[in-house]
Formats: structure tokens, sequence, C-alpha cells
């Protein structure tokens, strides 16, 4: 596999030139948080740019980073992904909600369950081990020894052709493929499609949730595009995906989580036991509505997105100018995003709280903001912090009220940039 980005100017599902409509500039892995002592090394950029293919009408970046420059194999050439899916009980119950409802509405007895991305087995583990069998493809060892040990069937692969083909032949079909949060990341989502082709039953479902793009639009949270995410669903870029392989979405759930998800639910055209939901009608002339097939939507964007730079530049700034302190809370891949976009470096931002001990003492790739622990905000009493975590404002503000007693008011960046209290 290459070490390097690759750049093409064409959509990755069906070839069209794409159109740009937005470009955040030069950007480091969101995740390569640098020590000290490699301040000075050349740090790894590229251009962080998205578009839209008028033709499938599929979003995604021109240029792709490969597995391997985020999900870097260590010394003993072992994959490490950072996040655990199970740390969060919010999580934990959304993933059982959605196994009782595969196990419910679709399985039989002894149908197998496939998770791409399987992680810690955050979804797998709640399905009944007497009457199904499930099986997890991950190719992160660290998040996948923990499935293995709690007695899920791991590979610790990525998903291609190749393994497809070797588990039709070990295990067969499976009544249900499910993925979370992981086929956004998959460059050529139409190996992917044939991995699903060759192991889906004739009456199978493959269901998948991903962050919805039409709420990233909608919030301004231009944030939420970084290196490991190559696309951005909407239900009509997938309708014309899954087209290409005979099959068909059946239905689509908007769900709360990572700020605001679809899940997408796709059938064989050629199986009729399941009828097509209105939902998926419904969300389809939603889209229509705010120009996802017209462009629209995305132009506008690009404008407040802008537009909402130049405010949080010009803010702090400000503030600055006033003899004002200004530092940042919760050290977030996200918050990568928006200093190096708005060239936000330590003369504006000293530095950034942290609860996360693996972070603290380590700096935020491109613009070297270094990260250190609460203890050292709770003592400094800055004027405002800037909240790159702001998806945990209400948690934030609760937990900070001496904070805000003694005079300190949050920032944050979205949906316009606002000073809270
Ligand atoms: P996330 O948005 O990807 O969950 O990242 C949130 C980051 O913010 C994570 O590094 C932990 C940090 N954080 C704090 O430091 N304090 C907090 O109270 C919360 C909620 C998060
Ligand atoms: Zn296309």
């Amino acid at each position: 596999m290459t070490q390097k980005p690759i750049t093409s100017t064409k959509c990755k599902i069906c070839n069209e030139e794409l159109i740009r409509f937005l470009d955040l500039g030069q950007m480091p892995i969101a995740n390569a948080l640098i020590k000290k002592e490699d301040l000075n090394k050349k740090e790894f950029f590229y251009r962080l740019d998205i578009g839209y293919c008028h033709s499938c009408y599929m979003v995604q970046m021109f240029t792709t980073i490969p597995y391997e420059m985020y999900l870097r194999p260590d010394e003993n050439k072992k994959r490490n992904y950072v996040f655990f899916s199970s740390t969060s009980e919010v999580m934990k119950q959304h993933f059982k909600d959605w196994a009782d409802e595969i196990s419910k509405d679709y399985l039989k007895e002894n149908s197998l369950v496939i998770d791409i991305g399987s992680n810690d087995g955050i979804l797998l583990q709640n399905f009944d081990k007497i009457n199904f069998k499930v099986l997890g493809i991950e190719p992160a060892n660290n998040v996948a020894d923990v499935a293995i040990q709690k007695g899920i069937p791991t590979i610790i692969d990525y998903m291609t052709e190749n393994l497809a083909k070797k588990i039709l032949q070990e295990k067969g079909k499976a009544r249900a493929i499910a993925s979370a949060n992981v086929i956004l990341n998959i460059a050529d989502l139409n190996e992917l499609m044939r991995c699903i082709d060759i192991l889906l039953e004739e009456e199978g479902i493959f269901t998948f949730e991903d962050p919805y793009l039409p709420v990233i639009l909608e919030n301004n949270t231009y944030d939420q595009f970084y290196d490991e995410h190559v696309y951005y669903f909407t239900a009509h870029s997938i309708k014309n995906l899954v087209k290409k392989y005979n099959m068909e979405l059946f239905d689509a759930k908007f769900q709360e989580v990572h700020g605001g998800s679809m899940r997408f639910y796709v059938k064989r055209k050629s199986n009729s036991s399941i009828n097509i939901s209105d939902n998926v009608n419904n969300i389809l002339k939603k889209e229509r509505d705010i120009g996802i097939d017209s462009g629209k939507a995305y132009n506008d964007f690009n404008d407040r997105v802008q537009k909402n730079k130049n405010e949080l530049i010009s803010l702090l700034k400000k503030l600055k100018s006033e003899g004002k302190r200004i530092v940042g809370y919760g050290a977030a891949s996200k918050g990568v995003i928006v200093t190096n976009f708005c060239n936000i470096t330590q003369e504006l931002v000293e530095y950034i709280s942290d609860n996360t001990p693996a972070k603290q003492g380590l700096y935020y790739p491109g613009v070297h903001i270094p990260i250190v622990p609460p203890d050292n905000f709770h003592k400094d009493n800055p004027d405002y912090a800037l909240v790159f975590a702001w998806n945990h404002i209400k948690e934030i503000m609760a937990k900070e009220q001496e904070f805000i007693k003694n005079g300190g008011k949050f920032i944050i960046p979205f949906l316009n940039v606002q000073v809270l209290p």
C-alpha cells in the first residue's frame, strides 16, 4: 500500500470531473499531535479541499490520505487506532439498540452478521451468540485485540475483495453487514460495494451510519472535514452508489450521534421481501429542497465558512488588542482544522487545556499550540477559552462554573461565533 497521498480531480465513484466548493488550505494530519523534540522537524501537509460530483452527487476530498498515514504501524508492525468505541456509555447504548433492531427485523436463526470496522466489538457484542454468528473485520490491532478478548471472532485486516472471497468460502454469506463511521474512510468504495455483493445473502441487508453531510452544511461545522474522512454522504449519493451494484436504498434513519449521522439501509433490488420506506423519499425531497442536487447547498456553505473564519479571527484579535488572555479548551482533532484554517497560533491562543493524559505535553500539528492538563487552566484563570470540543459544551459549562464565576467566558466557533455566558 502506498504511503503517499493521492490527488485526483475525478469522482472516485463514477469518474466524472469534481466541482470544488471548499478549500481549507494546507492541513496536517489531525490526530498527529507533535512531541516537543519534534517541533523543528518537517511536517507533512496536504491540501484539504472538497468537491461534489454533478453526476452521482458524492461529496469527497480531492486528496486521499492512505490509511498508513493515520493508522500507523508501531515498532512491532501493529496498527493502532486512537479511538476506542466503548469508552462512552451513550455510544454503547446506541450500538445495543441498533443490534437489537437488526436481530429483530432482519435475522433468522444461524444468520451471520459482519461488522466492517468492528473496533472493540461495540456492535457485535450485543448479538445473541446462541442464535447468530458474528464476524468483525478490523485493521487496527489494539482495538481488535479488545474485541477478541471479549470472544468476538475478528479478522485483523482491511476489507478487500480477496478477503471477502475468503470469508465467503470459510463462513458463507451474511444476512446483515453493518458498519459505523468506517465506510466514509474507504477511498475505493467501488471495491467495498463489490465485497458487499460477494458476501450479502439474497435477502440480506447492508446497513451503515456515518456523519450526515446536510447537518454539517447547516451547522457550518467545516471542522468535520479532515484527513480520515474521504466521503460525506447524502441519501442522493448513497442511492446512486448502490444502484451500480443492483442494490437500492430502502430506509434511512437520522441519528443524533457524532453531531448528526444518517443510518442507511440497503438491499438487493431483486429482493422484494422488503418494502421501501417512505423515509427514503422524504429525505431525498429534503435534500433537493436545500440544493444537494443543484450545487446551491455547497456554494452557500463555502460563503458561510469564509465569513465564520473572518468573524473568529476578528474576535480573537480584538480581544488580544484589549489585553485579554485567550486559551483553548479540549484538544479535539476538530480544533486542528479550525486553528490551521484560521491561522490561529500561540500568539492568539496560548495553550489548550485537555483532560486526556496521552495528549498533555504534546502540540497541535501545524500551528504548534501546546496542550496542557486542566489543572494549569484552573490555576491560570485566563479571560477567554476557545472551545474546540464544542460538541461537549453543555458538559464543559457545567463543570467549569468556577471559571465562569471568576469572569471567564467561552468562545464557541459555530454556528456563528458565540461568546458564553
Ligand atoms: P472529541 O470531540 O473528539 O470527543 O474530543 C474532545 C476532546 O476534548 C478530548 O481530547 C477530551 C477533551 N475534553 C476535555 O479536555 N474536557 C472536557 O470536559 C471534555 C468533555 C473533553
Ligand atoms: Zn460521481
